[in-house]
């Protein structure tokens, strides 16, 4: 009865221990049998997103086509960060478009990315009108005067003069820059004096909203100036995949692989001069050299995927950038119930005495319209309140997010007769922090401690790796490794490119 009973308990243990597993726990095989069966390539790409599908058609087209080439994606679409999500919403039996990852098209108009954009005539013409409020968290209004700090205190803080001070070592953090600004900066605005403290937070949330950091001394003064571009909020009027479709149109079919997780990577053998990868099913290539895409978050979490281990002057440099945490949550109804134009709404938080379990809402700082819809609404959340947040059932963000509609809506809810805000139709929350293919959002920022380790650019963490042959068999790609444009689709998709070329050179 005893031994049943404990092997029962057994079983269970084995159950639940198996729903934990990763992918790459178990791979079919030995050494020798993956060597025995590896097809012979040039180039493995591993991971589909941007930068890996844009150093794919690199390779595909231009001078000196490589075409002894495979990409491995471990998910079942292209794409990675780029997520385009059609829902069909039964209540108005129409289908609407949301992006769980990258949404606008940043970086300026002189970007491949823009060109190509335009060239597809794929962006939304901007025509919104804008229903707008500023709020307190209890329904409250705010006076609109605190907002102006927000661009006011980012001018400063972008300008070269004002924070070259603050990486000259130790790199002070971007964040003190904004700290040591604020009070005079919120004197001259004239703004009232109640809410100080309140706008000061909302500052903060929002560095940590463009940064995905958790605190805004997290990222260096010097990684944040290296960032460019002008942030244009261009999209693509049929959703990002529209880019991603294009791309993996150039792209012969057989040559991308989805659901191949990569699960590893012999680099460094006597055996061969060459890298033995290896994806889930015990399937393997034998490449010359290999495109690393994945998120840097991934890199971090599985440093396992490298045989023998990576050179610690690389793993050492990993310790210096980290991938910050950015989510969405997005609400939907038939039509919109503030007013009759998109949502623009601005709150802070004057009045903090939320119970513990739902702190992560301190985290929320606006509400806005997305896409062609004024009645869908979206807010960010990012850094330690995404994680919080990520860490609850959906169904409590939900209700908690609701709650706070309702109160920091309130007055306008009176205005319209209405005793709440509406049951949605529509709810999704991402949770890119526990994503098991991603480990995070954007950006990849470099830590103070790390500017004053000598990651001063991305430069460094772009150089590849070479075996005992003296071959440059580990390249490396994605978003990450792109100095003044990293954590942005254009950033990943010049990576891909440029480390392509650089693999033709090789191959030469
Ligand atoms: C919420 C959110 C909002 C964003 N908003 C914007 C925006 O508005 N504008 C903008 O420009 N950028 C935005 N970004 C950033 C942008 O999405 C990314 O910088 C860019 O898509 C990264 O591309 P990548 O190819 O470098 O990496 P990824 O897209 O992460 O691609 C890496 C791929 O590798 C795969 N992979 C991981 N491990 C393995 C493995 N072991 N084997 C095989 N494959 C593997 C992953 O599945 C993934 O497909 C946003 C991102 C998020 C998450
Ligand atoms: C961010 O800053 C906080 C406070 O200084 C620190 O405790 C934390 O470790 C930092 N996080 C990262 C990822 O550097
Ligand atoms: C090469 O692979 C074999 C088989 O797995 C292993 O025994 C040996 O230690 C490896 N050598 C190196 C340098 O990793």
């Amino acid at each position: 009865m005893l031994t049943k009973f404990v092997s029962l308990l057994w079983s269970l243990f084995m159950l639940t221990s198996c729903v934990a597993q990763h992918p790459c726990d178990i791979v079919p095989g030995t050494f020798d049998s993956w060597m025995q069966g590896a097809t012979s390539i040039d180039v493995v790409v591993v991971g589909g997103g941007a930068s890996g599908l844009s150093a794919m058609k690199q390779f595909q087209g231009g001078k000196r086509k490589v075409n002894s080439v495979v990409l491995l994606e471990a998910q079942d679409y292209l794409g990675g960060r780029v997520k385009t999500v059609r829902t069909s919403i039964e209540a108005t039996g129409k289908t609407v478009l949301t992006e769980d990852g990258a949404e606008w098209v940043h970086g300026g108009r002189t970007t491949d990315l823009y060109r190509l954009a335009k060239k597809l005539n794929g962006l939304a013409p901007d025509t919104k009108t804008w229903n707008i409020f500023f709020n307190r968290n209890n329904g409250a209004k705010a006076s609109p005067l605190g907002y102006n700090i927000r661009r006011n205190l980012m001018k400063q803080c972008e300008t070269k003069k004002i924070i070259t001070p603050y990486f000259q070592k130790p790199d002070k953090g971007f964040g003190q820059c904004f700290i040591d600004r604020f009070d005079q900066t919120y004197k001259k605005l004239k703004a009232p004096a109640a809410e100080k403290e309140a706008w000061y937070f909302y500052n903060e949330q929002m560095v940590n909203k463009d940064q995905g950091t958790d605190t805004w001394l997290n990222i260096s003064a010097r990684d944040a100036l290296n960032f460019r571009g002008a942030d244009q909020w261009d999209q693509w009027k049929n959703g990002y995949d529209t880019l991603i479709n294009y791309i993996t149109k150039s792209i012969e079919n057989s040559k991308l692989k989805l659901n191949s997780p990569v699960c590893r990577i012999h680099w460094d053998n006597e055996s061969t001069d060459r890298v033995l990868v290896v994806t889930k099913d015990g399937t393997s290539y034998l490449a010359k050299h290999v495109l690393i895409t994945v998120s840097i978050g991934y890199l971090k979490e599985h440093r396992e995927l490298f045989t023998p281990e990576l050179p610690t002057t690389y793993t050492k440099l990993l310790e210096d950038v980290h991938l910050g945490v950015a989510d969405k949550i997005q609400l939907g109804w038939d039509k919109p119930w503030w007013g009759n134009k998109y949502l623009d709404l601005t709150m802070i938080w004057t009045e903090k005495n939320l119970p513990a379990e739902q702190e992560w809402l301190y985290g929320i700082m606006e509400f806005l319209s997305i896409h062609q819809y004024p009645e869908m609404i979206q807010a960010f959340i990012t850094g330690k309140y995404a994680k919080l947040m990520e860490d609850l059932p959906e169904e409590t963000v939900k209700s908690d997010i609701m709650q706070l509609l309702n109160s920091v809506m309130s007055k306008t809810l009176q205005k319209k007769g209405l005793s709440a805000v509406p049951e949605p139709i529509f709810f999704r929350r991402t949770t890119w922090g526990l994503h098991e293919w991603s480990y995070g959002s954007y950006n990849s920022y470099v830590s103070p401690v790390g500017a004053d380790n000598g990651l001063k650019t991305r430069q460094p963490l772009a150089k590849s790796v070479k075996n005992s042959y003296n071959k440059q068999v580990l390249i490396w790609g994605g978003e990450a490794l792109s100095t003044t444009r990293y954590g942005a689709v254009d950033g990943a998709m010049a990576v891909g490119k440029t480390m392509a070329i650089k693999i033709k050179n090789l191959l030469a």
